[in-house]
Parts: C-alpha cells; structure tokens; sequence
C-alpha cells in the first residue's frame, strides 16, 4: 500500500509521519514518533491501555487511524508532566502505589485527566465506574480509586501538594 505523508500534533510537538492509511494511531505514536508510553494491549478497544487524548477528549488509539488525526491535538502521557514535576494525578498513583507492571496506567492516568476536568468531585462509585473501561491484571482496583480521589481532593485545593 502507498504511504502518504501526514503530520501529527502530539503533546504540542509536530511529527513528520509517512504511512499508509490503515496505520493504527497507537502504532504511529509508538513506531513513528518514538511515545512508547502509549501502550497497546487488546487492539480492539477493550482494555483502555491505549488511551490517549484527542482535542482534549478521550479516544482508543487502537480504534484511530492515524490519517484521521491529522490537524488535531493529540495528548499522550508523554504530555502529562511538565518537566521532572508529575502531573496529580501520576503523584497520588505513585504515592498511593496504584500500579504494579505500570502496562495498564497511562490509559488510566490519560482517563482520569480528562474525567477530572469535567467531573472534579467525583465519589468513589464514579470513579470505579469509569474505571471499569480500563483493565488492570495485577494491581487490583482499590489503590487507583484512591489515587484518583487523592488527586481529585489536591485538584481542587482540599489536600496537602508535595
Ligand atoms: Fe486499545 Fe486495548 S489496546 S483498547
Ligand atoms: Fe499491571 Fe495494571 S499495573 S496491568
């Protein structure tokens, strides 16, 4: 199949990508722009791993081509902490160990930044609720449900920062 060249805006940085155009966006952030934190588990758009943001909404990069995302802003977990300083919500994971292997966590951290925008206060039934479109293998659920309400509380200024 032909490749064309595309341009992909990706946490604010634009990349040259030549692809054919049944290119998965998951494989072009991890093949093309080198964002390996974009991970791929199922590829059919169960497990969540592959979440990214697209103008600031939540999308299956394994459901995405590529070509159709073009002239948009695309957000990775690469583009959540701003420099050496975690995001809150990739520090309440940290200090409330809500990961084990780490496979499952980007798609959840990338989940939550953008519930938490919308939905500030959620309660502990919401959050589990979103989170059932995330899978985890190993950690189990408690400890990401408290990490997402821990940041949630500092979101919103109810809680001590580091
Ligand atoms: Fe995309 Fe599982 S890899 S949802
Ligand atoms: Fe290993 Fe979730 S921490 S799959």
């Amino acid at each position: 199949m032909e490749k064309k060249l595309i341009h992909l805006e990706v946490n604010g940085t634009r990349h040259a990508v030549h692809c054919d155009s049944r290119k998965l966006l998951s494989d072009a952030l991890r093949e093309d722009c080198r964002l390996t934190g974009t991970h791929v588990g199922c590829e059919h758009g169960v497990c969540g791993a592959c979440t990214v943001q697209i103008d600031g909404q939540l999308a299956r990069a394994c459901l995405t081509f590529a070509v159709q995302a073009q002239e948009t802003c695309i957000t990775t977990i690469e583009g959540m902490a701003a420099g050496a300083r975690l995001s809150a919500l990739q520090q309440a994971f940290h200090e409330c160990h809500a990961l084990q292997c780490g496979f499952c966590t980007p798609g959840i951290v990338m989940t939550f930044d953008a519930y938490l925008r919308e939905n500030p206060q959620p309660c502990a039934v919401e959050v589990r609720e979103v989170l059932s479109g995330n899978l985890c293998r190993c950690t189990g659920y408690q400890n990401i449900v408290r990490a997402v309400l821990l940041a949630a509380e500092r979101l919103r200024g109810e809680a001590a920062n580091v």
